[in-house]
């Protein structure tokens, strides 16, 4: 990694909303190939309007945006959403075709695949994604989980380089969230860089090795999710709560018990309790 050029550079982004709301300052990450970055923060910090600055939707008042070492700003969005592909926040604003399939197909459209690719293809998506049996739906009659599964669909058909969610876990059940780890693990086996914001501590935690934190537009943290999000300033400062097993440790410090702080995991805090519940009983 040490040697490898960033996949995606940002030098030194401003940007102001129209109406005059500064919504990013002097922003500057690196983001390499393959990575799974995570990005935090409390609402309003900037993180949608960052992610939005890498597809062109959002072109910055000032700085670059560099993907594979070329300056974004020339392209267009069609051009950049081949290699962006960027999973909104609410999927009502991105979905917008009579029915479950004919979302699936217009999002292949643009590729350059024949007439049977985009049908087979389609027919292939919605079995993966288990939508076969709401093909013939309209997308504005399903459920908030659904509706969220389409908008990855459509997105992920498209088998962009990098993928750019928005709050993937809001509102999922737990099979849903399972599911969506599960195309994580494979899109990541495949090569794709990956950013996700969120506000799920304990998702982030298990799953992002690296997490941005962003304030009032800012990045103000930039680390390994487990040191950032055991960070009690950090954690605080984002309006971010310690994540559980992290709090469990701490009221085990206050009953005496010492918890070392490189406890992230529930099986690791299940070890270190049973050990220390063996040497309780071998000292009595
Ligand atoms: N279309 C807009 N016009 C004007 N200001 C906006 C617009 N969209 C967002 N903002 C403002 O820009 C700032 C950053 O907003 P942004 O949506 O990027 O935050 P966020 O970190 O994604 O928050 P959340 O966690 O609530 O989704 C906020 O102050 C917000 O009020
Ligand atoms: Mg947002």
């Amino acid at each position: 990694m040490t040697h490898q050029l960033p996949l995606i550079i940002l030098n030194e982004l401003d940007y102001s909303y129209p109406n005059g709301t500064v919504a990013l300052r002097k922003i500057n990450l690196n983001i390499y190939r393959g990575e799974l970055v995570g990005i935090m923060g409390m609402n309003g910090a900037g993180k949608t309007t960052l992610i939005r600055t890498l597809n062109g939707l959002i072109r910055p008042s000032k700085g670059t945006v560099n993907i594979e070492s070329e300056n974004i700003e020339p392209k267009g969005i069609g051009e950049l959403s081949k290699i962006v592909g960027l999973i909104f926040q609410n999927p009502q604003h991105q979905i917008f075709s009579n029915t479950v399939e004919e979302e699936i197909e217009f999002s292949l459209k643009s590729l350059n695949l024949n007439k049977e690719e985009v049908r087979d293809k389609t027919v292939e998506v919605l079995k993966t994604f288990n939508l076969e049996k709401y093909q013939d739906r309209s997308p504005l009659n399903l459920s908030g989980g659904e509706s969220k599964k389409l908008a990855i669909a459509s997105i992920i058909c498209r088998d962009p380089k990098i993928l750019v969610f928005d709050e993937p876990t809001l509102g999922q059940d737990g099979k849903e969230i399972s599911f969506f780890t599960n195309l994580l693990k494979e899109e990541r086996e495949k090569g794709k860089t990956i950013l996700i914001v969120t506000h799920n501590i304990e998702f982030a935690m298990e799953f992002i090795p690296r997490t941005i934190l962003m304030a009032n537009g800012k990045i103000i943290a930039d680390g390994p999710t487990k040191k950032i999000l055991t960070n009690q300033y950090l954690v605080e400062k984002s309006s971010l709560v310690l994540p559980q097993t992290r709090q469990f440790a701490l009221k085990l410090r206050d009953i005496g018990i010492e918890c070392p702080d490189d406890i992230f995991s529930k099986v690791e805090m299940k070890d270190f309790l049973a050990n220390y519940l063996k040497t309780k009983i071998t000292e009595a």
